[in-house]
């Protein structure tokens, strides 16, 4: 019988890429999702690579009744990914009540049923942004969590806290918490990838939209910055390198090898690239010109983050293995997939 886990967030860009690792595990997923920032046809994107449907929920964590519902139905869920939250950094600061409501809420709802429902632990995804600007890279996971720089970055913070105090007041439940850094790429198969909503405040979506002439240009912001090419530095992890982390981390809990009742990795790969190494290496893997001018700093932006990822290397057991210019490529091939849908 198949450990059933629960997705939330399941029809999301590294939610989606993670339904499909967890499928290829063998593990059989529900998700649950509202669909404020993604598109039911992820379904058959995620059903055409694996050969499965994962039963879908339309709902929303922060509503109770929902959710109630989803375990009274799926009685037999042993664990859960968290991915469903607001994650946009500047809409943050424009409607931070939006953020703490939904990404506290929901997180909230979840950890309050997971010990009536014999639900074991729930995997958090976390972010970088926790650390902020940091004073050294590459940066580990016992680096100071600095005052956030947005209140996105702040219910990241604040919920790593509720999870920690959760578990530490007696919650029967495990958790392990994975720091993302910049996720970027998409499935090799150009079947799921990220969908923006709009114009992309991301870096790899404006670009692969540039680079198809839906964008006259990409804008680098800033290249005045204390780096060697004077553009800012970041540690792009492929989608998919960080979706089968999770699966890693779902076996671990699960399998009763934490050693201690929270855990928190940092998943990077250990390679800081400038935003103008990015478009360098995007258009030696396709050839494809990528028309950028050099323009004013982004307000909130950090100069340099790069991961020091030997503790999940090592503890966890997991390494990101995709070179840049096959991540490249495989955002490529998503935005031509798009192109002709
Ligand atoms: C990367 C670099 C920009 C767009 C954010 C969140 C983080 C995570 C990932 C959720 C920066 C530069 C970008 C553009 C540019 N999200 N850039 N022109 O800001 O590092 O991280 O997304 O978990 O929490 O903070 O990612 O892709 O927006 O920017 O020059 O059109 O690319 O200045 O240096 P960021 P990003």
């Amino acid at each position: 019988m198949a450990t059933k886990i629960l997705v939330t967030g399941g029809t999301g860009y590294i939610g989606s890429h993670t339904v499909v690792e967890l499928q290829n595990a063998g593990f059989e997923v529900v998700i649950i999702d509202n669909l404020s920032n993604s598109n039911i046809g992820v379904l058959d994107g995620i059903e055409q690579i694996t050969g499965i449907r994962p039963a879908f929920v339309e709902g929303d964590v922060c509503d109770k009744t929902t959710l109630n519902a989803l375990f009274e139905a799926h009685s037999d869920i042993k664990g859960i990914i968290n991915f469903a939250a607001s994650k946009a950094v500047g809409e943050s600061v424009e409607k931070p009540l939006k953020y703490y409501s939904n990404n506290l809420v929901s997180l909230i709802n979840l950890l309050d049923m997971m010990p009536h429902y014999g639900v074991k632990g729930i995997v958090f995804s976390s972010s970088c942004t926790v650390y902020g600007e940091p004073d050294v890279n590459p940066i580990d996971e016992t680096a100071p969590i600095k005052v956030a720089t947005s209140p996105y970055g702040n219910t990241k913070q604040i919920s790593e806290e509720i999870i920690n105090d959760y578990i530490r007041s007696g919650a029967a439940i495990k958790s392990i918490i994975l720091r993302y850094f910049n996720p970027v790429g998409a499935h090799p198969s150009a079947l799921i990838g990220e969908l923006p909503n709009g114009v992309p405040n991301n870096l790899i979506p404006y670009l692969t939209q540039t680079a198809a002439g839906i964008r006259k240009q990409l804008t680098v912001f800033g290249n005045d910055y204390n780096t060697p090419d004077g553009s800012c530095i970041r540690d792009f992890i492929d989608v998919v390198d960080l979706a089968k982390a999770h699966v890693v981390a779902m076996r671990r809990m699960l399998e009763n090898d934490q050693t201690e009742a929270v855990e928190v990795f940092n998943l990077g790969t250990g390679r800081g690239l400038s935003v103008l190494e990015l478009i360098d290496a995007f258009q030696r893997a396709t050839g494809v010109a990528v028309p950028y001018v050099i323009g004013e700093r982004r307000a909130g932006d950090i100069e340099q983050i790069w991961a020091e990822p030997t503790k999940a290397n090592t503890v966890l057991g997991w390494r990101a293995e995709m070179p840049i210019e096959d991540t490249m490529r495989h955002a490529w091939a998503w935005q031509l997939h798009l192109q002709n849908k």
